[in-house]
């Protein structure tokens, strides 16, 4: 399937089924902007909800925290957006389109008159390169004039910087530890697309590990390992994951080292995690912004240091990409096309679907009793409306792994049939096992 076919057909089905819809649609949309539908919540939630386990629930070093979206200006001046969180843009002065000044399509020297709009195509029209802030700006106070600018935070982890010492010594951490954080971040994007991979809103899971300085190189490598294998424990297709290094020219203003996990998208092998060195960048600077000591004191070894940070950076968003990209397939069955969602069952947004064979001969009383009972433990959802295979088809696109049919032998035998999504293979299990059997295999560790 070409690469962008299956970009539409992947967005198309979003749209249909309730994962995704465009921000604002009825009035034509809101660039980038994207809204999750009922099923598109769910997937996203148990995306964060399975990596708030693995960082913070299932250790002891990490702690959560969930800090303000608005923070006050200074912490963007001493963490260095202010001034560099800029991308350098070249304007049309004809169409006013705007473009990024690294654009493959533009052609000739911008601010020269041979220089060509890629979009209009006028000569001579595109100005020099200018760096443009890519942070959203807002007023806070009741008179716009007199009123402090603040920002949209571009990342959650400055309100993790900031909050380090309240968390370190209200919860008796030792370092080294970490604070995670889920949260919405903001940025104007120039140039975003691709579905939810690029978005001027979007949510991020941070996490940044205190440590000795001298201990961070190898901090650094173990947090490597631990996030990669989250990813591939996401059922990814492994093929599909690799390292990225940041050379010198990549590096951010703040780290030492970088690497990105990346995935191998219709367009492209492209970031989906960071996971960078900080050193003692950010609390170095908050110290000096704020004339507050950030220090850590080691009563054990009686010295006094400022911690160095490594951070793990997911996007929620391009994860639950990453995951409906990998799960997307068509397969040809009895000569008709069935599209499935192989989702991992533990992130699948309903788990099982639950049907009466025909509305007639107590199958739908049975039917409903077994959805209410799964429906205590796990999401289920209940179609009596079709032919079945048709049932089957729509669970299918759903991702939905497991379909539970009451049928004719279902009153005397006490059994129902369970059909496998991936498979299709049907087997009888016992009506009082249902439930057990489907929670046993989400895998929710
Ligand atoms: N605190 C470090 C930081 O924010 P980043 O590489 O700029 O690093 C981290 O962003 C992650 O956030 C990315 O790997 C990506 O998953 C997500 N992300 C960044 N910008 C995004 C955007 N415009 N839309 C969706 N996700 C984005």
């Amino acid at each position: 399937m070409a690469d962008t076919v299956l970009m539409e057909k992947l967005v198309s089905l979003c749209k249909r089924r309730g994962f995704v819809f465009q921000s604002s649609e009825i009035y034509g949309g809101l660039g980038s902007v994207w809204d999750y539908g009922p099923l598109g919540v769910e997937l996203k939630k148990n995306v964060k909800d399975r990596w708030w386990r693995a960082m913070v629930h299932a250790r002891d070093d990490i702690e959560g925290l969930d800090a303000a979206i608005l923070m006050h200006p200074r912490v963007w001046e001493a963490s260095g957006h202010v001034a560099g969180f800029t991308d350098p843009l070249i304007d049309c002065r004809h169409c006013k389109n705007r473009f990024r000044a690294d654009d493959a399509r533009i052609k000739g020297t911008p601010g020269q008159p041979d220089a060509q709009c890629p979009v209009c195509g006028s000569k001579g029209t595109l100005t020099e390169p200018r760096l443009f802030n890519l942070m959203f700006k807002t007023f806070m106070g009741p008179v716009e004039e007199q009123a402090a600018i603040v920002y949209l935070r571009p990342e959650t982890a400055q309100g993790i910087y900031v909050n380090y010492l309240n968390v370190l010594q209200s919860s008796r951490q030792r370092i080294p530890f970490g604070i995670a954080q889920v949260g919405k971040a903001f940025r104007n994007e120039i140039t975003p697309g691709n579905f939810i991979f690029r978005t001027r809103e979007f949510e991020q899971m941070e996490m940044q590990f205190f440590v000795k300085p001298g201990t961070d190189a190898e901090w650094f490598e173990r947090w490597r390992e631990w996030r990669m294998q989250w990813h591939r424990d996401l059922g990814l297709t492994p093929a599909r994951l690799q390292w990225h290094q940041h050379g010198p020219d990549e590096l951010a203003h703040y780290a030492r080292a970088a690497f990105d996990i990346q995935y191998e998208f219709p367009f492209g092998w492209q970031e989906i995690e960071g996971i960078h060195n900080r050193g003692d960048f950010d609390l170095g600077r908050h110290q000096e912004y704020s004339g507050k000591k950030l220090e850590y004191f080691d009563q054990a070894a009686n010295e006094r240091y400022l911690p160095n940070i490594v951070e793990t950076s997911a996007g929620a968003d391009r994860v639950t990409l990453t995951l409906l990209v990998d799960a997307y397939r068509e397969e040809s069955v009895e000569g008709e096309t069935r599209v499935v969602l192989g989702l991992h069952p533990a992130v699948a947004p309903i788990k099982a679907g639950v049907f009466p064979l025909v509305k007639k001969d107590g199958m739908p009383e049975l039917a409903t009793a077994l959805y209410h009972d799964l429906k205590r433990r796990f999401p289920a959802f209940y179609d009596d409306s079709g032919a079945i295979g048709r049932r089957y088809r729509r669970m299918d696109e759903a991702g939905t792994p497991f379909g539970i049919t009451v049928d004719g032998d279902t009153a005397a035998q006490r059994t129902v049939t369970i059909r496998h999504r991936d498979s299709m293979q049907q087997e009888r299990v016992g009506l009082d096992q249902v439930a057990g059997f489907v929670a046993e295999r989400l895998g929710l560790d």
